[in-house]
């Protein structure tokens, strides 16, 4: 039986929290034995790639990699043609595109293949996975639903990342606030998923300041105000995002918060170096979490067949 891993709100509740704990669990090391795993990066990466061969190799898989020059997804062949040929030597594909409509038509040419989202324009659900088990370390001795109650601020571009990690969070119970201004922050639709978990007793509140954003946050979160594919709007992004910048004036605004970053940063941009380096970064944490992460979504789709 096949298993995928496209979103976080496509995601259960449940199968979310069996991924939480597999991520964590002791690795015996003979779990995707004979199992191959393909990875397919039509965008660069350089943790999402190195945790994604490390968890394939400690779990006793054979691992493949493919960047979009190998492949040419939707222009050398069909994304369609591309799954079916890899589904004859891997029962899982992750792959990073830069549509995410890309899975669904993935899925639909090669139903009993697995798909792991390893990042698309709209999402980045591993990445999710490794935000909340950082965040459970730090606030809750590792314990993922001790994060109910945990106020967590999103400040600049509302972005894959934000969408993620804002689903997990809220359906762990916890309370996020996101600050970006007019044209940067998340639309209806993404309010709707995203508050689809709110029965777990978490909250979304968007604002349009950074410094409302962080008032009482125990946790300050940002990404790249220039994602992957949006070179050309650089300078203007610049502009229309440099009030929402994380430094150590928006830090002091907050409830001596910790802070966290998925990388690449882009030091003096969205964030400073005096905060990315200060003691109160979770950053490399997050990193060895994306190895975790990655450990439990195997795991997790594995238990399926
Ligand atoms: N955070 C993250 O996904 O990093 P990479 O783009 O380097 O994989
Ligand atoms: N929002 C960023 C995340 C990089 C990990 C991008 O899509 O480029």
């Amino acid at each position: 039986m096949s298993r995928q891993f496209i979103a976080i709100a496509e995601t259960s509740h449940e199968d979310l929290a069996e991924i939480y704990r597999l991520a964590t669990a002791v690795v015996r090391g003979d779990e995707l034995k004979d199992v191959g795993v393909s990875l397919v990066f039509e965008r660069p990466s350089l943790r999402t790639r190195a945790s994604s061969i490390s968890s394939v190799q400690r779990l006793g898989g054979n691992v493949a990699v493919f960047t979009n020059d190998e492949i040419g997804l939707d222009d050398r062949e069909s994304a369609e043609d591309v799954a079916r040929t890899l589904a004859q030597t891997s029962s899982i594909i992750a792959a990073r595109v830069k549509n995410h409509g890309v899975f669904a038509r993935m899925i639909a040419s090669s139903p009993s293949t697995s798909f792991i989202n390893l990042l698309s324009n709209e999402t980045h659900p591993t990445q999710a996975v490794a935000d909340v088990l950082t965040l459970a370390d730090h606030f809750a001795g590792g314990n993922v639903q001790g994060l109910a109650g945990v106020t967590v601020a999103y400040v600049g571009d509302a972005t894959n990342v934000t969408r993620s990690l804002a689903t997990a969070l809220i359906g762990l119970g916890a309370h996020v606030v996101v600050g970006a201004p007019d044209g940067y922050q998340l639309n209806e639709q993404d309010v709707a998923t995203i508050s689809s978990r709110s029965q777990f007793g978490g909250t979304l509140r968007l604002t349009n300041f950074a410094f409302d954003a962080v008032e009482g946050a125990q946790a300050i979160y940002t990404d790249s105000w220039i994602s992957m594919g949006l070179e050309a709007e650089a300078e203007q992004r610049r502009l229309d995002l440099s009030a929402f910048q994380v430094n150590s004036q928006l830090v002091a605004a907050a409830d001596s918060p910790v802070i966290l970053h998925c990388l690449p940063a882009h030091r003096g941009e969205e964030i400073t170096d005096e905060v990315l380096d200060s003691e109160a970064s979770l950053i490399w944490n997050e990193v060895r979490h994306r190895t975790s992460a990655m450990l439990g979504v195997l795991r997790w789709m594995k238990e399926s067949k």
